[in-house]
C-alpha cells in the first residue's frame, strides 16, 4: 500500500499496523513519539487530511487516499513552521509531548491566524504534558498565531 507522508509517496508494507509504528519503523519518521498507546497522551499526534489524529489508535490503512503531516512536514527546507519558531523561543523541558503540541497547534493556525483564549486552552490541553509545561504550550501557541499573522 502506498501512503502520502509530508508530500511524499511512500511503500508501506504493514498496513494494518497502528499509523505511529509504520512511520516510526517502516519509514524511520522517528518525530512522531509514542507514548500512551491508548489515545490519551497525543505524543502521537499527527494530521491526516489537516485533522488531528492519534497515531497510535489509527491503522496506517485508514490514511490511505489521504495527506499525513508528521512533525517531519512542517518546516519548508530551510523555513521553520511559525509553531517551531514559537516552541524555540518557548521551550518545554523533556520534550517527550512536543511533536503532539507542534501539530495541534499547526492544525489550528490552519484553522485560524487569530485564536481566542478558549481556542488556545483547547490546542494546549489536547495533549498531556508530564513535565507540567503548560504555561510555555499556552505562550508558544499564541506566540505561533502572532508569528504566522506576520507572515512567518
Ligand atoms: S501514544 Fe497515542 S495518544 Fe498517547
Ligand atoms: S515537556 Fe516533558 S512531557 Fe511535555
Amino acid at each position: 500500500m502506498q501512503l502520502t507522508v509530508n508530500g511524499q509517496r511512500r511503500e508501506v508494507t504493514h498496513p494494518d499496523e497502528m499509523l505511529v509504528w509504520v512511520l516510526r519503523d517502516e519509514l524511520g519518521l522517528t518525530g512522531t513519539h509514542y507514548g500512551c498507546g491508548i489515545g490519551a497522551c497525543g505524543s502521537c499526534t499527527v494530521l491526516i487530511g489537516g485533522q488531528v489524529t492519534r497515531a497510535c489508535l489509527t491503522p496506517a490503512s485508514a490514511a490511505a487516499g489521504r495527506e499525513v503531516t508528521t512533525v517531519e512536514g512542517l518546516a519548508r527546507g530551510e523555513r521553520l513552521h511559525p509553531v517551531q519558531q514559537a516552541f524555540l523561543e518557548n521551550p518545554l523541558q523533556c520534550g517527550w509531548c512536543l511533536p503532539g503540541h507542534l501539530m495541534s497547534a499547526a492544525a489550528l493556525l490552519e484553522r485560524t491566524t487569530d485564536p481566542t483564549p478558549a481556542q488556545i486552552e483547547e490546542a494546549a490541553g489536547i495533549n498531556l504534558c508530564r513535565c507540567g509545561g503548560y504555561n510555555s504550550i499556552r505562550r508558544a501557541v499564541a506566540r505561533a498565531a502572532e508569528l504566522k499573522r506576520g507572515g512567518l
